[in-house]
């Protein structure tokens, strides 16, 4: 595996990778990998030749209360977990090198990015619909890997390479949970192991939902309620909403498009999002 620090270089390495028609994966990370991320590296050597794993925690998508000095780092830890997963190409620029001085233009995503955690975390997408695409055209990936715990992101990425006429196919990779439903996530290790116990509010909700789901239910209302029975204990619930999983808007009486049940919630200090699909996945 070849550790790379700037976009020079990393253009020389992926220009060698690709001479022989190689297909490129790319997973973009914000480092402190878990199991979900290597779920995205697995997927990517499934589907492409040559795997390319960037951990940068992007400071623009981090609003100025939140925990970007906080956000948890362990860059031995991950360079290893990528070597050991057969990654081929680790890069890991530091912030000069993605915003140097002078930086002054940003991808601003339209509607998807209102609702659900658009509506608490202002500037947050625009963060990442920017350096997304900034890691898009220095990696140049034939297929790009996000997990499904991000499920607005993916909507609002998958519509920025459609809009920005990216040549690029997203591919989204399911949640990988803890054994007992908990969605993996770089920030669970913040919660001592009471927060612990009481996040797992937020799955329990979900899946009672999908439960209902699975048993024929199809009124919004009503699986909106039931997973509010659940997510409603939370002190400081930010969101529990269920929408369609194209529009991103509020799904209304018999669903008959495929629906995603999203919820957001603060555990102690910790933010915790969340979502199930109702329905066959969406692509
Ligand atoms: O999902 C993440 O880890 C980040 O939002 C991403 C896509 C790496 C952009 O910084």
């Amino acid at each position: 595996m070849q550790t790379i620090t700037t976009v020079v270089e990393l253009r020389r390495a992926i220009n060698k990778a690709r001479s022989g028609g190689k297909r490129i994966g790319f997973v973009p990370t914000m480092g402190y990998l878990h199991d979900g991320h290597l779920a995205l590296v697995r997927a990517s050597q499934m589907q492409s030749d040559i795997t390319v794993v960037s951990i940068f925690v992007n400071p623009t998508q981090f609003g100025p209360n939140e925990d970007l000095s906080a956000y948890p780092r362990d860059f031995p830890r991950d360079e290893k977990l990528c070597q050991d997963a057969g990654v081929a190409i680790l890069f890991a620029p530091d912030a000069q090198e993605i915003y140097p001085p002078g930086f002054n233009t940003f991808v601003e995503p339209g509607e998807l990015a209102k609702p659900l955690c658009g509506s608490f975390r202002p500037g947050h997408f625009r963060g990442v619909a920017t350096v997304v695409s900034k890691l898009f055209n220095m990696v140049q990936p034939d297929l790009a890997f996000f997990g499904q715990k991000d499920f607005q992101q993916c909507a609002v990425v998958r519509r920025m390479v459609i809009d920005l006429n990216l040549p690029i196919e997203m591919v989204t990779v399911p949640t990988i949970r803890e054994i007992d439903g908990l969605a993996m996530s770089s920030r669970n290790r913040y919660l001592s192991e009471e927060e612990r116990r009481r996040a797992l509010a937020i799955s329990r909700g979900l899946f009672a939902a999908v439960a209902k789901f699975q048993a024929g239910e199809r009124d919004a209302q009503e699986l909106l309620a039931i997973a509010k029975q659940h997510l409603e204990t939370l002190d400081r619930l930010q969101y529990v909403e269920l929408v369609d999983a194209n529009t991103l808007k509020p799904a209304e009486g018999p669903l008959c498009h495929p629906a995603a049940l999203c919820a957001a919630a603060h555990v102690g200090s910790t933010r915790l999002i969340d979502n199930v699909l109702l329905a066959a996945s969406v692509r």
